[in-house]
């Protein structure tokens, strides 16, 4: 039987218990928080004092703490016995074991009991001013229906299916279906090319594909059906697609195609929920890391869902009744968490907005906000920036009184872009978060909320710690930093519910990427600085990894590509920083010998091979033939010098003396020069 939360008479809190985080979790204090069963075993929880105690008992008792919120928030058909069975230092990481649940009965079900009329979804299509509503009530039938079409066409628990489609109502339905029946879903975000596509169905050996006819996005159609068909081509494990319209142009459909909305018809609305394990997998995630194959991240269900749930609650400050506005894709993990998981498990109305920043113009944004009156609005600082640069006016039109919360995400936000938000846009009135977080880690680790929600907010800067979250910084030598005002490497000294399970198919990676390089922690692959008073700020990327639009990319995914050109010897790839997209794409390449071809074209077939094969955004900015690259004596590229070079930061070269051939850097440096 499914038990709405705190509804056994095991799960009764204490009056102490209910009295004490109902003062400290709600983090406003405006609307009553039901958190009576929030602490069955009180012991662990009793005399905490106030928000920092709280916040560090999180850290000192995470067990403690991680119990009881997971008994009160999510709604289990069998208690857990056991809270976590981590170890760090091989990489395994297990959150309440012994428990059972449906993460689409905690998202859609269990409000569906209470108020089946609340809207789950704002669709805010690409054509401005034809939004759509979703109540929980038709989220979960379209979620039945669904599932049961999956069932009858042999979709079993622990199958993983490809969801390749823009962010809309059936692509969440698509996501939970795949959650109530028990298998796994793989979203790749609808940006990505034919290769790409292909090369993430292969790695999680996808038989089913959902997909649409096709894509509009910024009133351009993209062609995601077609997409799909190249790409299955290479992926035999393929059996069938199924394709929902998003327009009303027919595409042609094959044996292997299943037209979705037609069959979903003939479906019952009732679907029965598999039971799940906590650690079964809820989803894989591909993400770039510093080699050339992007890694299938694995989160599982209880621990993902709660860290999504709360972090949702406390960082936003949401309270119920909310509308929340997430403007990223449901391609990305800030998409799953964000507009999908966590707000849906709040019992939140979600927005699903399909277009970009300006289109039709740069008022998308405020125009959407005044018609959906959203009260917390999430972005990325690349669309702040872009926006910033229009001009107050197209803010200004229209109506933010209902804005309470801003958000930003996905890469550092400067200082300019994070006056003009909190000043422009928040009428100097809304705190803006600066939420750091990855892939990797599930949900937002760092940010200024929820530890105590008059605190000071510093422009730029993640600032805290969440709860249950213990952030440490690394030296060169692998030793703790323990003092302020200082630099590492970010690493985590404590497991939390939301991270990252394993790579899939590839557990050994796993531990090499995140646990061996620090012995016993969480390397995030992020530098950060910890201020004199605490706070962090995030300082970038400590690998090959780069951040173009808030899209993480890795140089030598890239680089895989060029050198597929039969022309190139070799090549690098380094980001540069970029007035808008935060980091741009810059490469260099070295052609074969006696290669005679005309630069310009070259370049752009170059450009056209990194869309073909990974995505637009990807494409080089600036592509630099060079006779050599800078190498040490070894032959390793020195990629430092390169980054120095395009920053054009000669005075930082640094020590040279490995070098090869120091002729090399001012050939490169000569180069750049001509090039801008
Ligand atoms: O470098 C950090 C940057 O984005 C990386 C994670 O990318 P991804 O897994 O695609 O997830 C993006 C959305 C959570 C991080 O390693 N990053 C993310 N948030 C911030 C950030 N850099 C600076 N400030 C942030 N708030």
């Amino acid at each position: 039987m499914w038990l709405p939360c705190g509804c056994t008479s095991k799960y009764v809190a204490s009056s102490f218990a209910r009295r004490t985080l109902a003062s400290y979790l709600h983090v406003s204090g405006r609307s009553r928080c039901n958190v009576a069963a929030f602490m069955p075993e009180a012991a662990g929880l009793e005399g905490v004092s106030g928000r920092a105690a709280l916040r560090e008992l999180s850290v000192s008792n995470s067990e403690s703490f991680w119990a009881a919120v997971a008994r009160h928030r999510l709604c289990w058909s069998t208690p857990f016995h056991t809270v976590q069975d981590c170890d760090l230092s091989r990489g395994k990481i297990k959150w309440f074991e012994g428990g059972k649940l449906n993460v689409s009965v905690n998202c859609l079900d269990r409000h569906v009991h209470t108020c089946p009329e609340r809207v789950a979804l704002i669709w805010e299509r690409d054509e401005r001013g034809s939004e759509m509503k979703y109540t929980y009530g038709e989220l979960l039938e379209m979620t039945c229906r669904l599932g049961n079409l999956l069932r009858r066409h042999g979709v079993k628990r622990g199958d993983c299916v490809t969801i390749y489609m823009p962010t809309c109502p059936l692509a969440v339905a698509s996501m939970l279906a795949c959650a109530r029946i028990g298998a796994a879903h793989n979203v790749v975000f609808a940006g990505f090319s034919a290769d790409a596509l292909a090369e993430r169905i292969r790695d999680a050996q996808s038989s089913t594909v959902i997909t649409v006819n096709q894509g509009v996005r910024g009133g351009k159609v993209t062609e995601l059906k077609k997409t799909v068909d190249t790409a299955v081509q290479s992926c035999p494990t393929v059996k069938q697609v199924f394709v929902a319209m998003r327009t009303d142009n027919p595409v042609t459909m094959t044996a292997r195609d299943i037209a979705m909305e037609e069959e979903m018809l003939k479906e019952d609305v009732v679907c029965e929920p598999a039971v799940m394990n906590s650690e079964d997998v809820l989803f894989l995630l591909y993400t770039s890391g510093s080699t050339g194959k992007p890694k299938g991240l694995v989160h599982t269900q209880a621990g993902y869902l709660l860290y999504a749930a709360l972090t949702h609650r406390y960082v936003f400050s949401y309270h119920d009744g909310d509308v929340f506005g997430c403007v990223a894709d449901i391609g990305w993990i800030t998409g799953h968490s964000y507009v999908v998981y966590g707000p849906l498990a709040n019992g939140a109305t979600t927005v699903l907005f399909e277009s970009t920043p300006i289109y039709p113009d740069p008022g998308r944004y405020w125009d959407m906000v005044e018609r959906l009156k959203i009260n917390q609005f999430y972005g990325a600082p690349t669309a702040i920036r872009l926006l910033l640069k229009y001009g107050d006016q197209w803010v200004n039109k229209y109506d933010r009184s209902t804005l309470k919360t801003l958000g930003s995400v996905g890469e550092p936000i400067n200082t300019e872009a994070w006056e003009w938000y909190h000043r422009v846009v928040g009428d100097g009135r809304c705190p803006v978060v600066d939420t750091w977080w990855q892939t990797e880690t599930g949900g937002i680790c760092i940010a200024p909320r929820p530890s105590d929600p008059d605190a000071e907010i510093v422009p730029g800067m993640a600032m805290r710690p969440f709860f249950g979250i213990n952030p440490v910084l690394m030296d060169t030598e692998g030793e703790v930093l323990t003092s302020n005002n200082t630099s590492g490497a970010l690493c985590m000294a404590q497991p939390w519910p939301g991270m990252a399970r394993t790579i899939h198919n590839d557990h050994q990676r796993f531990i090499d990427t995140y646990f061996q390089p620090y012995p016993g922690y969480f390397f995030t692959g992020d530098g950060a600085y910890r201020s004199e008073e605490g706070y962090y700020q995030i300082t970038g990327r400590l690998d090959d990894v780069i951040n173009v639009s808030g899209h993480r990319i890795g140089t030598a995914e890239i680089e895989d590509v060029v050198n597929q050109c039969p022309a190139v010897a070799e090549s690098a790839v380094v980001g540069y920083t970029h007035s808008i997209k935060g980091q741009g794409v810059y490469a260099f390449v070295v052609l074969k010998k006696g290669i005679d071809v005309q630069e310009a074209d070259l370049s752009r077939q170059l450009n056209g091979m990194v869309s073909e094969k990974i995505a637009k955004y990807a494409s080089p900015d600036f592509i630099q033939f060079a006779k050599r690259l800078p190498k040490t004596r070894s032959g390793k590229i020195m990629r430092r010098v390169l980054r120095k070079v395009v920053e054009s930061d000669l005075e930082g070269l640094g020590d040279l003396s490995t070098l090869d051939d120091p002729a090399a850097v001012q050939e490169i440096i000569q180069g750049h020069e001509k090039l801008l």
